[in-house]
């Protein structure tokens, strides 16, 4: 019996690929290397010393995903495959839509033909939207998404849980990530964003390598202690870690649960910027600039649920997070390429 990673290629993928083969799991990945490299398969092979199957495969073509099912006895699967990019959705909506929501439509199609019921999907905090106010919950009603990319989330919940209503035998989880950085304390796997990074953490360290010049703080006229924006930041091999005990969950229940993966304490851009510099004796020049439109003020997690049901909270601190991402930044400085 073997587990599916869509997506297994990629940042939180690979991570979890780790992990579910620490936790004893055999796992097959699917990934068309659209944001990833093929070398992350050999250093997941490097980090556990177990060789896995992997196939290059876009996940929305039924006739290779179906391959993977006929040449594999897949219990349950967990879905990354998708586009991410905030910016990027607004600029080419239909692309996103279509691949993300193709995926995941091929995937129950083909889950179903194969009778395999446990599906675990990749969501987002952007889901409670603007309306919501921290720390959220997961029995909050979503609000409105600021870009397409939320919006195929919070459409994908929507599938998943009709698909759940109206299949009795199908389990799935919902785990709605706050913000993740970090990488494997070995340095072999991390985030590896293609062009100039659009998230904080990359960028930071990004400029820490010398690889960019210095980072610019997107306001700093927030009504927060310092004026800069808070996110619940998460270690990314914590995440890994969730999706464990998630699969697990799949296996023991049926109909759609939600839970928060996140750490329930918020950060704000300065602390990052200031945490990392002196844990990791490394300068980090910033600018402050205007506000970057669609930012929330706040965003952190009520991280009970998923402590009280799934048995998880995370452990690693934010040192760990800014040690961990300098660790692979500096070990990797052009990435993976
Ligand atoms: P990532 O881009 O590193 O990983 C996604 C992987 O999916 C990539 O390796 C890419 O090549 C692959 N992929 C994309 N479309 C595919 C397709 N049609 N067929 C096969 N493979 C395909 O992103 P990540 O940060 O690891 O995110 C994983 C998932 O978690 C995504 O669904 C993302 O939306 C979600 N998520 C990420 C964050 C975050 O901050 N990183 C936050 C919330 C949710
Ligand atoms: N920031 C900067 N400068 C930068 C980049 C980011 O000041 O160069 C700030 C942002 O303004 C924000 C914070 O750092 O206050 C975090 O920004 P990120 O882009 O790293 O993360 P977001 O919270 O904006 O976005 C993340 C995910 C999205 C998801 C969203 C909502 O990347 O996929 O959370 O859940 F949609």
């Amino acid at each position: 019996m073997k587990y599916l990673l869509t997506g297994g290629a990629g940042y939180i993928g690979s991570h979890t690929a780790v992990e579910m083969i620490n936790a004893g799991h055999e796992i097959v990945i699917v990934d068309n290397l659209s944001n990833s490299d093929e070398i992350v398969i050999d250093r997941i092979e490097e980090i556990t010393g177990k060789r896995l199957v992997f196939y290059p495969f876009d996940v929305a073509n039924k006739e290779q995903l179906t391959e993977v099912f006929a040449q594999n006895q897949i219990e349950g699967v967990i879905h990354f495959a998708g586009l991410k990019a905030v910016g990027e959705s607004v600029q080419i909506p239909i692309e996103y839509y279509r691949n993300n929501l193709d995926t995941t439509l091929t995937l129950l199609e083909v889950m179903r033909e194969y009778s395999v019921n446990k599906f675990v999907f990749s969501s987002s905090a952007t889901v409670y939207g603007e309306e919501n106010k921290p720390p959220y919950l997961e029995t909050m009603k979503k609000g409105s998404c600021s870009n397409p990319y939320g919006w195929t989330k919070s459409m994908i919940e929507q599938i998943l849980t009709d698909a759940a209503n109206a299949d009795p035998e199908l389990s799935v989880v919902l785990l709605r990530y706050f913000n993740p950085i970090g990488a494997h304390e070995s340095g072999l796997i991390g985030e590896d964003p293609q062009g100039i990074p659009n998230n904080l953490m990359p960028f930071v360290s990004q400029v820490a390598v010398g690889k960019l010049p210095e980072l610019t703080v997107f306001g700093d006229d927030y009504d927060t202690p310092d004026g800069t924006c808070r996110r619940d930041y998460i270690h990314v091999v914590d995440l890994a870690v969730g999706h464990v005990k998630a699969i697990e969950y799949a296996s023991k229940n049926k109909g759609t649960e939600i839970f928060n993966l996140g750490t329930g304490v918020p950060y704000s851009v300065l602390e990052i910027v200031n945490t990392f510099r002196d844990v990791n004796n490394i300068p980090v020049p910033f600018k402050i600039g205007d506000r970057r439109e669609g930012d929330l003020q706040d965003s952190w997690a009520d991280a009970t649920k998923a402590r009280e049901i799934l048995g998880w909270e995370a452990t690693l601190t934010l040192e760990d997070m800014c040690r961990d991402s300098w660790n692979w930044q500096s070990k990797n400085p052009t990435g993976y390429r």
